[in-house]
């Protein structure tokens, strides 16, 4: 059984196994190698051959127990004939949503849409160097890829404010979601992912109607997967409730965010816990980096627990940091 299973299957609390969220990513010299000549993202996802060298590339230098798929989670709403571009220093960039083109995409159109990324979990699934790893594939949830698909940027450069009052554009959205979100986890536990993450980067906009925009829409997909025989791990970052979330969602493990205190938890779930560490922390010198691991360490000694970050690696981020942070983990005894 691989480490992540062990510990979430298992429940065992002797290992500590580590990834880390955008680990295939701008921190990475030998990344940014493969993005200066590849310039358009979309087209770098459905490359098959690159996206499997940086699938691997922080495995390579950090032999991490999972290897996450290098991919996107706009991918979907690219899947479903939206304009999808990516500019530089700016971030996401949609196109306008056209109603029309999302009723007229089947499923047969959207998994070829998105074949490559199909085919590049099939490569990895047979490749020696994930042997006793875990492969993880992944969606954005509903709420979050909605957020993008109607603001058609990144909340972080504004929201557009009429973006809560077209509750019918939001309500047709969820259901078209739903069924293409699940169409999108079947493809990828075919072909090879052995496990799925759920990002919901933007839970925390959700101030009310949690149980229409976060809850059901999130269990949905949850039971769906379980469903699979595949282990769901959610991150609804930024909301003010993971106790509540547990209890309601029962994901196989749960990643928090940095605001968490895990405490309240560990002490009421025995659910397998992912991340927390504020990834800010990996900007600071080694002996903060040391203290701020630890704590995380000493809390979590008798609770299953993956060691990962509470929201993704930053692009300033230092090798030598991460080096030094699998050291910490991996010598704690
Ligand atoms: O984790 C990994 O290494 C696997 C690949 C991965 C990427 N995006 C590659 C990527 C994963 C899991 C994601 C998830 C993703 N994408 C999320 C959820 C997690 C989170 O960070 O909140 C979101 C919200 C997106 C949407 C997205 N993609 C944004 C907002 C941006 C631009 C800003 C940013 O954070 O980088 C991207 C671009 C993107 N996705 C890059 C990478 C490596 C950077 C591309 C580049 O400019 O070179």
């Amino acid at each position: 059984m691989t480490p992540i299973k062990e510990c979430l299957i298992n429940k065992n609390t002797n290992i500590t196994p580590i990834w880390l969220m955008r680990q295939a990513g701008r921190y990475l010299p030998e990344f940014r190698e493969i993005r200066k000549v590849n310039t358009n993202f979309i087209d770098l996802c459905l490359n098959p051959i690159l996206s499997e060298k940086i699938t691997l590339q922080p495995i390579k230098r950090f032999d991490f127990d999972a290897a996450i798929i290098f991919s996107d989670i706009l991918m979907i709403p690219f899947g479903l004939g939206q304009n999808v571009e990516f500019k530089k220093s700016f971030g996401p960039n949609l196109g306008k949503i056209d109603l029309d083109s999302l009723f007229i995409t089947d499923e047969q159109k959207f998994t070829k849409k998105l074949s490559p990324i199909y085919e590049l979990l099939k490569n990895l699934s047979r490749n020696e160097k994930l042997k006793n790893k875990d492969l993880i594939g992944f969606v954005g949830a509903p709420w979050t890829l909605l957020v993008y698909m109607i603001n058609q940027v990144s909340p972080k450069n504004g929201l557009s404010s009429n973006f809560f009052t077209d509750k019918k554009l939001i309500i047709n959205l969820l259901k078209i979601l739903d069924k293409f979100i699940k169409i999108h986890i079947k493809n990828q536990v075919n072909s090879g992912a052995t496990i799925i993450q759920i990002f919901d980067s933007w839970a925390g906009l959700i101030k009310s109607d949690l149980e229409q925009y976060l809850y059901r829409p999130t269990l949905s997909l949850v039971e769906y997967t379980k469903s699979l025989g595949v282990p769901v791990i959610c991150f609804p970052r930024g909301i003010s409730d993971y106790n509540k979330f547990c209890q309601i969602i029962r994901p196989s493990m749960i990643n928090i965010d940095y605001n968490v205190n895990p405490k309240t938890l560990i002490d009421k779930f025995d659910i397998p816990i992912q991340g927390g560490l504020d990834p800010k922390v990996l900007l600071t010198d080694k002996e903060n980096l040391k203290n701020e691991v630890t704590k995380y360490l000493e809390l979590f000694k008798d609770h299953p627990y993956v060691f990962n970050l509470g929201h993704g690696i930053l692009p300033e981020t230092q090798i030598e940091s991460v080096e030094e942070l699998v050291k910490i983990v991996r010598n704690f005894k």
